[in-house]
């Protein structure tokens, strides 16, 4: 194969033929096919997509980059959660452990933030001694013994991903559905997992801004999966406001700790549970009280062993910012907006997240959001709390905020956080 015509093939609106994906990349992840290559094959498939058929097996192939895991020796039922990324997004803290307590096993292979969007492992590791890295025979065995596992997927699972998605990000060719639903599901797929629930956000703080877009990353990605043996649902839930009351690490925990004790933010809960119904009814649960788990304690014991599992310690405090500013109501009424991408990109700036990869986190940095919308504010309330364990840092994120809630008469957004179901 020449790579330029496949890259003519797909610039001038052909179809890849199952032979010539499979050579792409192949070739690409071997270094044959060089990164200005690629990157151009990318922004073709950008602009002019792919059919079903081509989707299925550029994810095939990318699968067969790498190495599969295989759960099959375990005693009960795998089942895990996906989400496309969103602003104060701590389910997955809460969700394997509520899950597990009912005998299915939750193998959450997860990632690090990059930009506005947090990441587990970076939430999980303000937890005092807790480790991310795990071999394949130790995620079998926390599987066997406590049933859920948060823990860094390994380098092994769909390398043609790894090397793709890095690249995407600095060609502005990220957001394409046939590119987001390859990825996302070749690497959920290689994890062998029998069951998966996507959650695909939607709105301002998402890579889908609007309901539609969102539908149809979600039927693509669960057509994907179904067509691979993986049973395989969607839900579509807002992203236009944070999830939550905070977005930051140790305060993430802190807040997925409040609903492991059977309190919380109602968005959070109602997030948490109805996921875990997803998932539990893909692997033969549906009948089981999910919200009675959190409420008696047997979600937060599952917790538990599943942080000292990994070296953690469940009981140690967690870390504090030394310095904290307030951010008041400029005007009294009811709160009708508040930009998720915004309260991102201030948690960021305070420290939470990453500008390139190996950059390193602050687990107290974040911010602690005071009302949400739909709530009564007066001129001089509390609208947020900043934390930082570097002060300097205070004004870039005062900047990012200054517009960020809009407050006005009735909130007229969504009622339920969760929008559709496919
Ligand atoms: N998450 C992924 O893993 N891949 C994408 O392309 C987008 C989000």
């Amino acid at each position: 194969f020449d790579v330029v015509d496949v890259i003519r093939t797909k610039r001038d609106k052909g179809e890849l033929s199952p032979e010539q994906i499979d050579w792409v990349i192949d070739a690409y992840t071997r270094g044959v096919v060089a990164d200005e290559q690629m990157s151009a094959l990318a922004m073709a498939i950008f602009l002019n997509g792919m059919n079903r058929q081509e989707i299925a097996r550029w994810t095939a192939a990318m699968i067969a980059s790498g190495e599969r895991m295989d759960f099959s020796s375990l005693s009960r039922p795998t089942s895990d959660k996906h989400s496309t990324g969103g602003v104060g997004d701590k389910i997955t803290l809460p969700l394997a452990p509520l899950v597990a307590v009912f005998d299915v096993a939750v193998p959450q292979l997860s990632g690090r933030g990059l930009g506005h969007t947090g990441g587990t492992l970076d939430k999980m590791e303000a937890i005092s001694g807790w480790r991310a890295d795990l071999s394949n025979q130790e995620i079998l065995d926390q599987l066997e013994d406590v049933g859920a596992v948060i823990c860094a997927a390994g380098a092994g699972l769909a390398p043609a991903d790894k090397k793709l998605y890095a690249l995407r990000d600095i060609t502005s060719t990220v957001e394409a559905i046939p590119l987001i639903a390859s990825s996302i599901m070749s690497k959920k797929i290689a994890e062998g997992t029998d069951a998966l629930v996507l959650d695909v956000k939607v709105g301002a703080g998402a890579f889908m801004k609007d309901l539609d877009m969102a539908r149809e990353l979600a039927r693509t990605m669960v057509d994907l999966g179904s067509d691979a043996g993986v049973k395989t649902a969607a839900l579509l839930t807002n992203m236009s406001v944070p999830l939550g009351l905070t977005a930051g690490n140790a305060l993430e925990v802190q807040e997925s700790l409040d609903v492991l004790a059977g309190g919380g933010p109602a968005d959070v809960v109602e997030l948490t549970v109805a996921l875990a119904r997803e998932m539990l009814a893909l692997a033969g649960k549906g009948d089981v009280d999910v919200e009675a788990a959190l409420k008696d304690g047997r979600a937060m014991d599952k917790w538990k062993a599943m942080i000292r599992a990994q070296g953690g310690d469940p009981d140690a405090p967690l870390p504090v910012a030394e310095h904290t500013e307030d951010i008041l109501a400029q005007a009294d009424g009811v709160i009708t907006d508040m930009d998720a991408l915004d309260v991102g990109v201030a948690a960021w700036r305070l420290g939470a997240g990453r500008a390139r990869k190996e950059d390193p986190v602050q687990a107290v940095a974040g911010v602690q959001i005071h009302k949400k919308p739909g709530e009564r504010v007066a001129k001089g309330d509390k609208l947020f709390t900043l934390h930082t364990a570097t002060p300097e840092r205070f004004e870039r994120a005062k900047e990012v905020l200054a517009d960020t809630v809009a407050i006005g008469n009735a909130y007229e957004g969504p009622k339920s956080i969760v929008l559709d179901r496919i």
